[in-house]
């Protein structure tokens, strides 16, 4: 159980390490995070970099994430796996989402959307959904990881539009915008990401832990 001391100071928290090194990532959890006067510091600040992702599970990857960062640092720190789940191709490329079409290079995002397309001809069934799980860990031995999940339902179209946003977001169209997430501002984004329905929930948990 946690002391009445931990709790209190989970409650006080001003800043968080965020264990990312996806700088569009990183923008959009500063950005989510400031509503709630949260600073957020990534691992790079700490000169630590990417750590490996090796679990069949987003929930499992954030959490080693997490703990890795959180005993480099000492520090409360939340780390983010995120990915995009697609219908048709049985909720590929989820868990491979930064590495679908070059498995150990991660980020070729023109080659993963290429590849994401390409996989999708011929189906119509185009519905698909972003998902972020999130983690938050008090220390790196922390007995009770606070854990969040998002979503954010679309469709996927084969035309890209827009240039904002990263990733897939040329691609993942909402129909109750007529837009792509990539033809959103980042604030408009935020306002609906599965990373910021996470963050809500998290803060929330955070707060009443
Ligand atoms: P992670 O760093 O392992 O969580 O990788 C997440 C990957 O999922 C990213 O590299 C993208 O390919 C995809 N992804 C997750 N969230 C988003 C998003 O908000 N927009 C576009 N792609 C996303």
């Amino acid at each position: 159980m946690q002391s009445e001391e931990v709790l209190d100071g989970i409650k006080k928290i001003n800043k968080l390490v965020l264990a990312s090194t996806n700088p569009n990532k990183i923008k959009e959890f500063v950005d989510i995070f400031s509503k709630n006067t949260i600073d957020i510091i990534p691992q790079s600040k700490f000169g630590i970099n990417a750590t490996n992702e090796k679990h069949i599970t987003f929930i499992e990857n954030a959490i080693e994430k997490a703990r890795h960062i959180s005993r480099l640092t000492n520090l409360p720190t939340i780390a983010e796996d995120s990915g995009l789940c697609v219908d048709a191709l049985n909720n590929y490329p989820g868990i491979f989402s930064a590495r679908y079409a070059l498995l150990d290079k991660p980020n070729s995002r023109i080659s993963n959307n290429n590849l994401l397309i390409r996989n999708l001809n011929n189906i119509d069934n185009r519905k698909a959904y972003y998902v972020s799980v999130i983690v938050f860990l008090n220390n790196p031995d922390d007995p009770t990881p606070l854990i969040s999940e998002g979503r954010l339902y679309g469709e996927i179209v084969d035309e890209p539009s827009g240039n904002n946003g990263f990733g897939y977001d040329p691609h993942f169209y909402l129909p109750k915008f007529g837009k792509t997430i990539a033809s959103m501002t980042m604030k408009e984004k935020n306002l609906i990401s599965h990373r910021s329905i996470a963050v809500g929930k998290l803060i929330n948990k955070i707060m009443h832990a």
